[in-house]
């Protein structure tokens, strides 16, 4: 069967504000949740910096991988020994024309960003958005207008206004919900005319903790609680965004590394369909609009005593169902009696080859999720972030030959075709992550690098940030120009 994908397929990459921006004290932008988490790798997760009253320093792990409890009396401070990888990333901000030109130049036909919330609202709570910050976005929207590239805006992508953190403890309060509805309305009446794909939240079924929702404890009770009020945030960005923008479209994407069972042992198996509910719980509510009958044991088994709620909640989740399902796919894991719910990463395949980074690559498992997620759900799917992380090494002109990245990309790619083709499982598009070399999510590490063009900078930030195109650049240029026909070549 022919991978030639369907006529409109939307083509493009992806990003996240705090990893590729940088501009942290330009146009006004206020401090934001990830502000004061420092670099790390494998070995040495990433933390936030904070002072307790007695003057002494913490530094509680701050991945949603390892994401330690944050003390009430904890404030954020900056230390002169430490690196912030957030503040001039590889600075996008800089080089946006740079940048666009050549996703352009490859044939990108849409470009996935996050705005960052607090350069729009510094504290998030301002009577009116800062209008230096909607220029830039307004910039970069026009830029990619002159090729043609429209945007796929993620509202939230794991972050917030460092002061809705600290003031509201993040995602428990509700107040946060009027913050992020002020907020998306702003964005929508702003860029609404120019932007049609928007995301409500990025991972909402992985992130948790400080950095990544404001919350301070990561677990139980506080993690939910903020989630239902993520659910709600979004359901009402929804039914506004489809009132303001006749014809929009909008998803939540969903971190959906696909889990096995590690056998066929029924306590194995059983334990499976739980850890598979950790996700579906998540897309259920968002995809579906309503609570699903398990989410009673689930709650149970996280400590959740009752989640607040308030009457018209309801309503609102139903009304605000997602139009499409977006998903992240990087790799797959496997399960087991015994193992933590809360297992992102899970333990490695025998049949799999890993990554430096111990993620397992599995082509075939991304076919396998667009059809079970369609499956369930019937409701068309978006890949929006698919990618290799990989150290490369450039030559004396900073060119890479990175051939297995190609590798990845053609088995992850023509198994979406497959999907496709074969399967008949809707897809709007691929976002690949990320494009232009940016910084690691996970482990704040510049040699963690996914894109087609090499950015000139360390894992401590030096470097010139001259971009360079790999060898993966033109050939995805090539597959873009067939339209997904050249994966058979
Ligand atoms: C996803 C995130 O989890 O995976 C991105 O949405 C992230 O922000 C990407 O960068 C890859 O993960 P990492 O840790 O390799 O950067």
């Amino acid at each position: 069967m022919s991978k030639k994908l369907p006529k409109g397929f939307l083509w493009g990459g992806a990003t996240a504000d705090f990893q590729y921006e940088g501009g942290f004290n330009e146009s006004g932008r206020g401090l934001l949740s990830h502000d004061y988490e420092t670099d790390g790798s494998k070995e040495h997760p990433r933390h936030h910096t904070m002072k307790m009253p007695d003057g002494s320093i913490i530094e509680p792990k701050s991945s949603f991988i390892l994401a330690d409890s944050v003390p009430t009396e904890a404030e954020p401070v900056f230390l002169d020994d430490e690196y912030y990888p957030s503040h001039n990333a590889v600075d996008f901000y800089h080089h946006y024309k740079e940048d666009i030109k050549l996703m352009a130049g490859m044939g990108f036909n849409i470009f996935r960003f996050s705005v960052c919330w607090s350069r729009i609202f510094p504290t998030g709570e301002e009577a009116e958005p800062n209008a230096a910050g909607l220029k830039f976005y307004d910039d970069v929207i026009n830029e990619m207008a002159k090729y043609n590239m429209e945007p796929l805006i993620t509202i939230c992508h794991d972050e917030m206004p460092m002061n809705l953190a600290l003031k509201y403890n993040g995602w428990t309060s509700r107040k946060v919900i009027d913050a992020y509805v002020k907020y998306a309305k702003t964005l929508f009446e702003h860029f609404g005319n120019r932007c049609k794909y928007w995301l409500t939240f990025n991972e909402i079924n992985a992130v948790r903790g400080f950095g990544p929702t404001g919350v301070r404890n990561s677990e139980g009770q506080d993690r939910y609680q903020a989630d239902h009020n993520m659910f709600v945030a979004s359901a009402k960005a929804v039914k506004l965004g489809h009132k303001l923008i006749p014809g929009s479209q909008f998803g939540t994407m969903f971190a959906m590394s696909g889990a096995y069972p590690a056998t066929c042992k029924p306590e194995d198996m059983f334990h499976y369909l739980q850890e598979k509910r950790e996700n579906w719980y998540f897309i259920d509510i968002m995809g579906r609009g309503y609570y699903p009958e398990y989410a009673a044991e689930l709650l149970q088994r996280h400590n959740v005593k009752e989640l607040h709620m308030e009457p018209e909640d309801a309503q609102i989740l139903k009304e605000g169902q997602l139009d499409y399902i977006a998903f992240s796919y990087y790799r797959s894991n496997t399960t087991k009696a015994g193992d933590d719910w809360f297992n992102v990463g899970g333990d490695s395949n025998p049949y799999l080859k890993e990554t430096p980074w111990g993620w397992p690559v599995d082509p075939l498992g991304l076919r396998y999720t667009m059809n079970e997620v369609y499956d369930r759900i019937q409701k068309p799917i978006f890949i929006v972030e698919n990618g290799m992380g990989a150290v490369d090494k450039a030559d004396e002109n900073d060119y890479v030959e990175d051939d297995y990245r190609i590798d990845y990309l053609k088995d992850h790619l023509s198994a979406m075709a497959d999907a496709i083709n074969i399967d008949h499982v809707p897809c709007l598009g691929y976002t690949m992550w990320a494009p232009i070399d940016l910084v690691s999510l996970s482990t704040g590490e510049m040699k963690k690098r996914y894109g087609f063009v090499y950015v000139d900078m360390d894992d401590k930030g030096h470097g010139t940030l001259k971009r360079t195109p790999k060898k993966s650049y033109n050939w995805m240029k090539h597959i873009i120009e067939t339209n997904g026909s050249a994966l058979d070549e």
